[in-house]
């Protein structure tokens, strides 16, 4: 396995090496402005059998396509909407993914079956060169096994995949750290399937009609409890289980991780500091002298800075042999929303259960 760049050999010569192990049905990861992804050519059954089984993750559970222009639309999508061209025209290359109705000739191991196909040009040079050398789509999901936090940085996926990969192309760390806003455009209403740092007001706004799910708490569950939980959410219909928002509990850390309001902060840590509990704190607060014990992390007060470092801290705490993960809770408002939904999937308090991507 190749990981990163050795002193002597361009990046040039290295995509070289990328595109032929792609070509020879291999995996390659590779960095994107979200998080690394592990790809294969999306037009080989054989590579994509391979990516699902590194990946670990059951067969109907549909991968984004990669391309590198929007022109190459056309060749995955079946009649590409007036929405779609907006969308690629405002935001591509960038951390948005777009749900289309597929043309024909998209495999069932790319769509698990379904009748639509995911797509997003990514914005990392490395990335763009790659899909530019290979010419065809790459199916990628994030270059974790299935149900782990995605990695942001290409050791993180060479810790996790090993020998597994034919490579991995060191872009250093991930600009945004968490993975794209996906968006399905294949129904009658525009909808948010997976909040990310494109937020519902930016994208209803290029498209100039309100989306379904517009993004006020965690991406819909199909829970009865969790669609109560949120009066303030437009829909929330029965949407395909395969969906990101359809099966939950996934980007999680091994440690146990739980959610605490700032005010619950100091009592709780008291309380699970009495009981003999290694905890791990991340808080926006510095860390308190009365806790030495406590291995805390500040976090940014941003939120784009919160979520460029998020999968590096828990990655980090993960590490630290800690009992527990404590994260402050974040704020309400929309910016916040991607990282809401993350911090809830990964936490056990969270009401979710289920999808590992
Ligand atoms: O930022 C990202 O999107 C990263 C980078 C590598 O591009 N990729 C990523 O892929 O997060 P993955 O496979 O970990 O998550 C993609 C999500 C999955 O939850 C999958 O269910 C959903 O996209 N998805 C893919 N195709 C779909 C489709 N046709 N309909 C609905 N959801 C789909
Ligand atoms: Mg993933």
């Amino acid at each position: 396995m190749h990981v990163a760049t050795p002193p002597n050999t361009s990046n040039t010569s290295l995509i070289d090496l990328a595109v032929e192990a792609l070509r020879r049905g291999e995996l390659v990861a590779f960095p994107t402005e979200t998080v690394y992804g592990l790809g294969a050519d999306a037009s080989s059954v054989e590579a994509l059998k391979r990516l699902y089984q590194v990946k670990g993750r059951p067969a109907e559970h549909p991968v984004i396509v990669h391309i590198r222009s929007a022109e190459q639309l056309a060749d995955w999508v079946e009649d590409v909407p007036e929405s779609a061209c907006k969308l690629a025209e405002a935001f591509w290359p960038g951390p948005l993914t777009m749900v289309l109705r597929r043309s024909r000739v998209v495999l069932d191991q790319v769509t698990g079956g379904q009748e639509t196909v995911a797509i997003r040009i990514p914005g990392h040079p490395l990335a763009l060169a790659l899909l530019e050398s290979f010419g065809g789509g790459i199916a990628a999901p994030s270059a974790n096994r299935f149900g782990k936090l995605s990695p942001t940085t290409a050791d993180a996926v060479a810790e996790e995949l090993g020998p597994d990969v034919a490579m991995v192309l060191d872009g250093g760390p991930c600009k945004v750290g968490i993975e794209s806003t996906i968006v399905n455009l294949s129904g009658d209403v525009p909808e948010i399937l997976r909040p990310g740092m494109i937020l519902a007001d930016q994208i209803e706004k290029v498209l100039g009609t309100p989306l379904r799910y517009h993004g006020t708490g965690a991406v819909a569950q199909t829970t009865e409890a969790s669609q109560q939980s949120d009066a303030s959410r437009k829909v929330v219909d029965a949407r395909t289980p395969r969906a990101p928002g359809g099966l939950l509990k996934h980007y999680a850390p091994r440690t146990p991780m739980r959610l605490v309001s700032a005010s619950k902060l100091d009592d709780a840590v008291k309380r699970l500091n009495a009981e003999g509990k290694r905890l791990a704190v991340v808080s926006f607060g510095l860390h308190p002298q009365k806790w030495p014990n406590v291995v805390w992390v500040s976090a940014p007060t941003g939120s784009v800075d919160y979520a460029h470092d998020l999968y590096g801290t828990l990655r980090h705490l993960d590490s630290q042999r800690c009992d527990l993960i404590l994260v402050e809770r974040v704020p309400e408002s929309q910016e916040w929303t991607p990282i809401r939904d993350r911090l809830e999937r990964a936490s056990t308090t969270g009401s979710m259960s289920g999808d590992q991507t």
